[in-house]
């Protein structure tokens, strides 16, 4: 890793949506903060900088990830801090936000704080714990928000499985009111999701496969709509996937409901039909659904209705994945891949480059409540530069995660993170590298 510490990003083309701007520019960086943003040309490289010519690539604020599953502590062998803050940087990410199903759960102060004395160690990336919404994420007891707040936590999740009590997610949502952590919601209602494997319909049938119903996350979302709205709190959806999920939160969010929601690459880019003949690198929860609803996630994207992309990287070994798809373990990794799937949607026109920034980097920093997600002078110099026709093949040996179950091995992708900076500190530098 270099640090520079006058770093001089020159004609770029910066895209930057909290203030409104897409145009070529110049970048200076000196000593981890943006200190100068200018017009491309317009600022002299100081005698003692490095200077890198972008050629009018994108200079975007650094992506900011709100759903990843780091393993650590408790699950080393699939991904570490430092190896997953290592992917997240080569994804173009600045910042993730780890979910709590580590082992033990981060449900207390000592967890959250081995979190983040790694991440600040070891991290390539900033780290925002998530804390468990119950004890040991058992959905009985509430957690100790105030002690997971000061030790550092954003968020409270129970993320993995749901919180099947109504009453305890009503007091979670209040209880976190007091202590300013948002509740984020792993919607599933599991008497009907139970033992299912994929998505129901048809294929699964055809598989004989025990399929997930797409009701048994609308039924969840709509009653943590409800309980959110009857307390005056705000909540976040995690991981949408289907039709009626985006409509469900479109017409939430006209009543003025104050409710935020996340998808992931996956459920914009597939469809059950990448479990083909059980490859378990197609399975996740909630799991790959239909055409219509990979269109209406789109739609929901495009009009503003999903706030976020989050990848919910979920690293698993061979020991998890090369089994019967089900006993397979839920779950793909995503952070690499990222920016080439929602790159595909700009160039078929559903996002703008700003849209696409926006819902990767400046809404996760506004609904975490973290920095970030902005270019302006005087931020911390977290920036990620994006070759939109950057060729790549997504083969096995580049993975950097430490686990490499992704659906998307193999694929020809155009466009990807070729810099990223974290407080003007290289954690990754794919500049060099050579096309495919
Ligand atoms: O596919 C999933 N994997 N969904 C989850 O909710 C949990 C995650 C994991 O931790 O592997
Ligand atoms: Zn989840």
């Amino acid at each position: 890793m270099t640090f520079r510490h006058t770093l001089l990003l020159r004609n770029g083309r910066i895209i930057d949506p909290a203030n409104t701007i897409d145009e070529p520019g110049d970048l200076l960086v000196i000593d981890g903060m943006i200190s100068q943003r200018g017009k491309a040309g317009s600022i002299a490289c100081p005698p003692e900088a490095a200077c890198i010519d972008l050629q009018g690539i994108w200079l975007v604020p650094g992506l900011i990830d709100m759903h990843v599953h780091l393993r650590e502590p408790g699950e080393e062998y699939k991904e570490t801090i430092a190896s997953g803050t290592r992917t997240a940087a080569a994804g173009g990410f600045t910042a993730v936000a780890c979910m709590p199903n580590t082992n033990p759960v981060n449900d207390n102060q000592s967890v959250t704080s081995f979190i983040l004395t790694k991440a600040a160690a070891e991290g390539a990336a900033r780290v925002y714990p998530v804390g468990a919404i119950s004890k040991n994420s058992r959905g009985t007891e509430l957690a100790e928000y105030g002690e997971l707040k000061r030790a550092g936590a954003v968020a409270v999740s129970d993320d993995g499985r749901p919180v099947a009590n109504s009453q305890l997610m009503r007091r979670a949502l209040e209880y976190s009111g007091n202590h300013d952590l948002l509740v984020i919601s792993h919607a599933e209602e599991s008497s009907l999701s139970e033992n299912g494997v994929m998505n129901e319909g048809p294929l699964s049938t055809r598989l004989g496969l025990r399929g997930i119903p797409t009701v048994a996350e609308e039924i969840m979302i709509y009653r943590d709509l409800a309980l959110a709205e009857y307390v005056g709190r705000p909540i976040h959806i995690a991981h949408i996937s289907t039709r009626e999920s985006v409509d469900l939160i479109r017409r939430a969010k006209r009543k003025g409901c104050r409710v935020t929601a996340e998808t992931a690459p996956h459920y914009f880019s597939l469809t059950e039909e990448a479990v083909g003949i059980y490859n378990t690198r197609a399975k996740m929860n909630p799991p790959l659904r239909r055409a219509d609803d990979m269109a209406a996630i789109r739609e929901g994207l495009r009009d503003g209705t999903i706030d976020a992309i989050a990848t919910d990287h979920a690293p698993h070994s061979a020991m998890e994945k090369d089994v019967e798809f089900d006993q397979a373990a839920n779950g793909i990794i995503g952070l690499e891949t990222a920016v080439p799937l929602t790159l595909a949607l700009v160039r078929e026109n559903i996002l703008t480059p700003a849209r696409m920034i926006e819902l990767l980097s400046l809404q996760p920093a506004r609904i975490l409540g973290v920095a970030g997600g902005t270019l302006t002078e005087g931020s911390p110099a977290d920036i990620t530069v994006i070759d939109p026709e950057k060729k790549f093949v997504y083969a096995k040996e580049d993975v950097v995660s430490k686990s490499c179950n992704s659906p998307f091995l193999g694929w020809e992708f155009t466009g990807r993170a070729v810099l990223t900076l974290v407080g003007g500190r290289i954690t990754f530098d794919g500049l060099g590298q050579t096309e495919n």
